[in-house]
């Protein structure tokens, strides 16, 4: 056994073809387990990571991965803008302080204040410059700079904000792959040949769903080619940011994002939509989710003591500091709260002196479990902005949720949600204390809504391997085939008119009527041979002729 073991490992370390197949096969059995760390960690690749992400919640799937990977004796060395909170060995975290301060900066927001005002959470400009401003601080920070000076063999980049990334990746020479982490953004899909059709995508910053109708579908492509013009621009100044810290020879961000070799989809035909993926991508939604463990014991008593009415979860998440949000929205909270029969977790990061009106059946904590808390059996309902990953592990653990979107992609998750029948999407801007009482009340009490939750928890774990599995295999698959371009569709190159065939179309309509012409053209000449004594029975054309 052996012996076998070490020429695998020969073959492997001297850069043949890798044959999975062994590791899977020997993995089946138990015994050989030392022998399955040994083989696979032949394979040990060097990989970076990165988001540019402005929320913390980015980093999560990359986290999974990164975990998933280590244990099969990859080193991970992660970028993002969020320091680490702990420590995962064999993860590297690389926290440019520039980067750091630029998002910090960045993100001192009321998100849910402007939601309630009906104004836009983040104004248009702010939408824009973050992308070439964060560009700017990362390349300009002297941990990048020692990071591009080191070599990996392959780059997995966040499908959001991508492009400044691809120019360390370019200086490399590496393969890339995308985690597309915001699951209902399709610009990354979309520029690496992927089909995207208005027609059925709903826009990521939009409530709509996957069956618009034709004034949705009118404004939601507007929406989408709104946002290309406004990225193309962006793109055009991030581009010039690269250069100037990279070098003149950086390509434009478009011509790198075409080269992806493998998008990991934060998404899935039970919890996003059904669509057309191209051979390089995978979907992943869920990669984080996991079985319920026990709770902590302070968490545990205080569930216990709502007795068999159970109890109610509220997380706005980690971006829209919940702790910022106006008065008027927390003693609407806290009231409502107030008259609910249950025991109430609350995710605050605010500091509970502030909140004197607070009533015993609620209890808050900066920081909580949310997956074991999901997973509790006691869990009546989950109130939430409606992020992606939050909307995920819902569904993962059966919960029906009732959500206030907030920005970004909140509104387009809660529609999907709501459509497949586990959630009531409330809004901020209108809230009042009777309305979200009776929301609630109603997915609780209402059975369609469990059941509709169960409904999608089954179908969502009924997959052949689990995310996890999926991403660790493609990954491994891409540096095997050394980025694995065979995958990559011709669409990619193609300009949309190409791809739609209009340059086709026009060149038919051209070609018909100059048969048409031709066609004329002989026409005429036969009714003369035929009519030489009547040439007037053809005025019209003679005049016409005669004008030109
Ligand atoms: C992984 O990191 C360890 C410790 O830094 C190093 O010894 C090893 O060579 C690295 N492996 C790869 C494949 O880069
Ligand atoms: C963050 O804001 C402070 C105060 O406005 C400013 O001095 C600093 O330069 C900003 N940092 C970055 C990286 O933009
Ligand atoms: C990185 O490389 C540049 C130029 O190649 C060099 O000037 C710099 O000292 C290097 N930095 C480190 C930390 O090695
Ligand atoms: C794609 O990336 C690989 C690896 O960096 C590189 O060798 C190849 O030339 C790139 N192809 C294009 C078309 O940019």
């Amino acid at each position: 056994m052996l012996e076998l073991v070490s020429r695998v490992e020969f073959k492997l370390n001297h850069g043949a073809s890798y044959p999975y197949s062994i590791c899977l096969r020997n993995m089946l059995g138990i015994r050989y387990l030392l022998i399955v760390t040994f083989t696979c960690q032949a394979l040990a690749a060097d990989i970076l990571m990165a988001t540019m992400g402005g929320t913390k919640s980015h980093k999560i799937p990359f986290w999974e991965l990164a975990k998933g990977l280590i244990s099969r004796g990859h080193n991970i060395t992660f970028l993002s803008g969020f320091p680490a909170d702990f420590h995962i060995d064999g993860l590297h975290e690389v926290t440019p302080a520039n980067l750091v301060e630029y998002i910090q900066n960045y993100t001192n927001w009321d998100l849910l204040g402007a939601r309630m005002n009906g104004e836009m959470p983040i104004k248009p400009w702010d939408g824009l410059r973050y992308a070439f401003e964060s560009c700017d601080a990362m390349l300009g920070d002297a941990e990048t700079k020692d990071l591009a000076n080191r070599t990996f063999d392959l780059a997995i980049l966040d499908g959001a904000y991508p492009e400044c990334l691809q120019g360390l990746t370019h200086l490399y020479k590496i393969p890339f792959m995308y985690i597309n982490t915001v699951g209902f953004y399709t610009g990354s899909l979309s520029l690496a040949g992927n089909p995207a059709s208005y027609a059925i995508t709903p826009n990521f910053y939009s409530s709509f769903t996957d069956k618009m109708s034709l004034y949705e579908r009118a404004l939601n492509t507007g929406m989408q080619i709104g946002q290309n013009i406004l990225h193309s621009y962006v793109m055009r100044r991030t581009h010039r940011i690269m250069r100037d810290h990279l070098g003149a020879h950086i390509p434009h961000p478009y011509d790198m994002s075409r080269n992806v070799s493998f998008i990991l989809q934060n998404g899935h035909a039970v919890v996003s939509y059904p669509r057309a993926l191209n051979p390089n991508v995978a979907e992943v939604a869920c990669i984080h989710c996991k079985p319920a463990r026990p709770l902590p014991k302070d968490l545990d008593d205080f569930i216990s003591a709502s007795g068999a009415s159970g109890f109610i979860y509220v997380s706005m998440g980690s971006s829209v500091k919940a702790a910022n949000m106006p008065e008027s929205l927390r003693r609407m909270l806290v009231k409502t709260f107030a008259r609910l029969p249950y025991n109430v977790l609350w995710k605050y990061e605010g500091s509970a002196a502030d909140m004197q009106d607070l009533t015993p059946n609620v209890k808050l904590s900066r920081w909580l479990p949310q997956q074991d808390i999901l997973g509790h059996s006691q869990l009546r309902a989950f109130i939430t902005h409606g992020g992606l990953l939050s909307m995920f592990e819902t569904v993962y653990h059966g919960v029906p949720v009732v959500t206030m979107p907030v920005f970004c992609d909140h509104d387009v998750n809660s529609a999907k949600a709501e459509v497949d029948g586990y959630a009531i999407k409330l809004d901020l801007e209108t809230l009042s204390t009777n309305q979200l009482y009776k929301s609630i009340m109603k997915v609780i009490h209402d059975p369609r809504y469990r059941n509709a939750a169960r409904y999608r928890q089954n179908l969502l774990l009924d997959q052949r391997s689990t995310a996890l599995d999926t991403a660790i295999y493609w990954t491994e698959y891409v540096l095997r085939h050394n980025g694995a371009y065979h995958l990559q569709t011709p669409a990619r190159n193609m300009g949309w008119w190409q791809y739609y065939l209009l340059d086709v179309v026009g060149l038919y309509l051209l070609a018909l009527c100059a048969l048409i012409l031709i066609l004329r053209r002989l026409d005429i000449r036969s009714e003369k041979v035929r009519n030489p004594h009547y040439p007037n029975l053809i005025p019209p054309t003679k005049k016409k002729s005669k004008k030109l």
